[in-house]
């Protein structure tokens, strides 16, 4: 490709040359300035495709909901800095300003949290759905089974009217089916949400509490929760909400789309890591508290052990998320006088890490998912459904995403490309001929 720049009227482009032809390819820039070349006719007039594993360097849409500098440690929700929003914002009220585009007036935003409030509870067939799943069942799955599971309940052609009423119940139901997976697995009986309760207040209602016994629910904890799902509520297009996306565009329902979200999501490079976080603290500690071993293999390329918790695709300097994290992680144990070995062991880690010239070569700073594990771990919340943690979280986010997609006026199937390396044509052999 050649110096990039060529005015065409007002339109900037950048050229290639390829094969005696010059090929213009339109030059955008988003609002905050980051440049991309538009290669949408490429294949059209070169017969070329571009190649690009694991899309480092592809955008996939335009997007006005989230903002991530990477190198600087920036994100905004809706331009919204997330620092400010953890500190001043509710997660019902991020959750409209990611959804709508704008935080809400009052009467929007009561509105809003009683519509949530009123739909929170579960169909009753669903206690018979869940007892069909092995008590041992990873609750991310329950949960994506669940949500996909909805679509059978509400089955109502797509309309403006039924997907408002989708957003609502999938907010609203989302931790409630995420304490069901829970208590499945504990083999105790569900627990109704209660309408009294701002929504992480419910949700630690119906994970801990018992019809034996009320669990109070200490207000500081419920908010530090609220503040882990407003960072946690949406970042761009990350792997399970350009899933989300790519579901979606074959025209596939919401609760359809979200349920593969969750899978996505799911898996230990993704939102799995905050698990594989403290797995990897108590590893650590079981082996006597010093991490340096864990460091070397982390570092040997021969060995599939990670650092988890660290390095992150788009952040390069430090992850804002895991920045306010850290004081958050402080602040809950010092509340809670838990004197925690694996607090101590993260925080030698980081320190240790920081230093390391393999991990400062390679840009690997400490990432949300190293602090959420150990807050979540202080809170009491299983090891197990810290996952499911992060989707209650990004649940706004997915739904933003998908809306702004099927309302895009460029909207179309998401269908990839490929480099095909496989074998030439060749004919059938017959089975005694091979
Ligand atoms: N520990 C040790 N080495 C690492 C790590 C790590 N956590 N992360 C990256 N590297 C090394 C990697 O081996 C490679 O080294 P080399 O250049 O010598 O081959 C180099 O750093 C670049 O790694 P990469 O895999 O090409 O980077 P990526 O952008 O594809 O991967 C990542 C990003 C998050 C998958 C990866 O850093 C990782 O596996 N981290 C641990 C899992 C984790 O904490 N995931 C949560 C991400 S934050 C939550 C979310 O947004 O999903």
């Amino acid at each position: 490709m050649s110096t990039p720049t060529k005015a065409q009227g007002a339109q900037k482009m950048a050229e290639l040359h390829l094969d005696g032809k010059v090929v213009r390819l339109p030059m955008l820039h988003g609002s905050e300035q980051e440049g991309a070349f538009d290669i949408s006719d490429l294949r059209k007039e070169t017969g070329y495709i571009t190649l690009d594993n694991g899309y480092g360097n592809t955008g996939s849409c335009k997007s006005a909901i989230t903002f991530i500098d990477g190198e600087k440690g920036i994100l905004r929700y809706r331009g919204y800095p997330i620092e400010e929003l953890a500190v001043k914002s509710t997660f019902l009220e991020t959750s409209w300003l990611l959804i709508h585009g704008e935080l809400p007036t009052r009467s929007e935003l009561d509105g809003f949290v009683n519509d949530v409030t009123q739909h929170t509870m579960l169909n009753e067939s669903f206690s018979r759905f869940m007892d069909a799943l092995p008590r041992d069942a990873h609750p991310m799955p329950i949960c994506a089974a669940t949500v996909g599971a909805l679509a059978t309940f509400y089955q109502q052609p797509e309309s403006e009217q039924s997907i408002r009423d989708s957003v609502i119940r999938l907010i609203a139901k989302m931790p409630t089916i995420a304490a069901a997976a829970y208590k499945h697995a504990l083999g105790q009986p569900f627990m109704y949400p209660r309408n009294d309760l701002d929504y992480s207040s419910n949700l630690l209602h119906m994970m801990f509490a018992t019809p034996c016994e009320e669990y109070k629910v200490d207000p500081v904890m419920a908010k530090v929760v609220d503040q882990l799902f407003i960072l946690h509520a949406d970042h761009e297009q990350n792997c399970s909400t350009s899933t989300v996306r790519m579901v979606g565009s074959s025209m596939a329902n919401l609760f359809a789309s979200i349920s593969a979200g969750i899978s996505a999501l799911w898996g230990k490079l993704h939102g799995g890591a905050n698990q594989k976080v403290v797995e990897m603290l108590e590893l650590i500690e079981a082996n006597g508290g010093d991490p340096d071993a864990y460091l070397a293999r982390a570092k040997n390329p021969d060995d599939p052990a990670r650092l988890m918790g660290f390095g992150h695709r788009v952040y390069k300097n430090f992850d804002p998320r895991a920045s306010f994290l850290k004081e958050c992680c402080e602040q809950v144990l010092s509340r809670l006088h838990a004197n925690d070995k694996l607090l101590e062991i993260a925080r030698r880690l980081e320190e240790v890490t920081l230093k390391d010239k393999y991990f400062i070569e390679r840009k690997l700073y400490p990432n949300v998912d190293f602090y959420s594990g150990v807050i979540y771990r202080a809170l009491g919340i299983p090891v197990d459904m810290f996952t499911v943690m992060f989707a209650i979280g990004r649940m706004p986010g997915w739904i933003a995403q998908w809306l702004e997609m099927r309302q895009d006026p460029a909207f179309k199937i998401c269908r990839p490309r490929q480099v095909y390396t496989g074998a030439t044509k060749r004919s059938y052999r017959e089975m005694a001929k091979r």
